[in-house]
């Protein structure tokens, strides 16, 4: 079974992009050959300062691989040094209905909060297909925000085997219902564009200042709180601390025995300790960039060997060769 998928290096990646698609893919590479991207080319739709991106995507490199990711076990490139993706793109962009691309949620999220789009905007859930199709992807893990992509890639990969004849493998979303929206600080999907995100590697000051400011209800503290499992303080610890030392903090929340304040200290020393391993890791890393840059080199050149089979065979089918 092959799973893939990528991450764009458009800012510091937060617990969100950790615990909707880091984790789970982390945890798949013992299931299959696994490759994971770093997905530059996406960037380029609404990020536009070059140096920003290089070190952005150094910084998702170093991320992932302190998180867990195993260059042994895994593919792991960056999207750009595997330019055959860009000619999958116009192929099957050919067969991509308009309609299908102006019914995508997050292009129209975006041209609502007033970004001006551009082509490479519109065309972003192609470049994403392409990305899947191009490695003979079976399993897609990504949090729910990147569903409808993953069904987008899915009907292109149908359509071009109706045209073509059995070409594209037609891949499968993964999905975790307790990660696929991992809220932020002020309730809503934790996004860098709505500016409430807990960075995976913050820092200490800034991240205690973040998780001590979220908002509670006004109920006074002493209070029992029969909505605790609406509580995002309660919804971050979860995924934070041990199952058992939640599970106790939700009780005594609701039967009124825990001040906000102490809800809001334990969870930032469980986050804190959770990422601790991994920010020794990283820190390792970020001092020997001559390995993180072999392992994207060598990523690159296994991705490559077998996108190129691929893209081979897509090419022969609609007559190109
Ligand atoms: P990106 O870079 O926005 O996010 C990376 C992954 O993090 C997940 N995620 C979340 N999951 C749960 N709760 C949240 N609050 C949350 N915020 C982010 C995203 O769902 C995603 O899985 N288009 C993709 C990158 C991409 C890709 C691909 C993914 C490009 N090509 C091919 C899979 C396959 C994106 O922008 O993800």
């Amino acid at each position: 079974m092959r799973i893939l998928s990528g991450i764009q290096p458009s800012g510091t990646l937060h617990i969100g992009n950790y615990f909707g698609m880091m984790k789970p893919a982390i945890e798949l590479q013992e299931r299959g050959e696994a490759y994971y991207f770093i997905a530059d080319y996406h960037s380029m739709t609404s990020l536009f300062d070059p140096e920003q991106r290089r070190q952005n995507t150094l910084g998702v490199a170093l991320d992932f691989l302190a998180c867990g990711l195993d260059p042994k076990r895994s593919v792991f490139w960056r999207q750009s040094d595997v330019a055959e993706v860009t000619e999958l793109t116009w192929i099957i962009g050919t067969l991509t209905p308009m309609g299908l691309l102006e019914r995508a949620h997050s292009y129209k999220d975006k041209t609502a909060r007033g970004i001006s789009p551009n082509f490479g905007l519109f065309a972003y859930p192609v470049l994403m297909a392409a990305d899947i199709l191009l490695f003979d992807s079976n399993l897609v893990p990504v949090g729910r925000d990147q569903k409808q992509h993953v069904e987008m890639t899915r009907d292109i990969a149908i359509k071009f085997n109706q045209a073509y004849g059995e070409t594209l493998v037609v891949p499968e979303p993964e999905i975790r219902d307790e990660t696929a929206i991992v809220p932020g600080l002020d309730g809503q999907k934790m996004s860098k564009s709505y500016g409430n995100t807990v960075e995976i590697f913050g820092d200490e000051k800034a991240i205690r200042k973040k998780i001590m400011g979220i908002k509670m209800d006004s109920r006074t503290p002493a209070e029992p709180k029969p909505n605790a499992d609406q509580n995002i303080a309660i919804q971050l610890l979860k995924l934070v601390a041990p199952a058992e030392v939640a599970r106790e903090t939700e009780e005594r929340l609701r039967a009124g025995g825990l001040g906000y304040g102490d809800l809001k200290k334990a969870l930032f020393e469980h986050y804190w300790s959770f990422f601790a391993p991994a920010r020794a890791k990283r820190a390792e890393l970020a001092a020997n960039l001559d390995y993180v840059n072999g392992v994207l080199r060598d990523g690159a050149e296994r991705a490559r060997a077998t996108a190129t089979v691929v893209l081979e065979r897509a090419r022969r089918a609609c007559g190109l060769a």
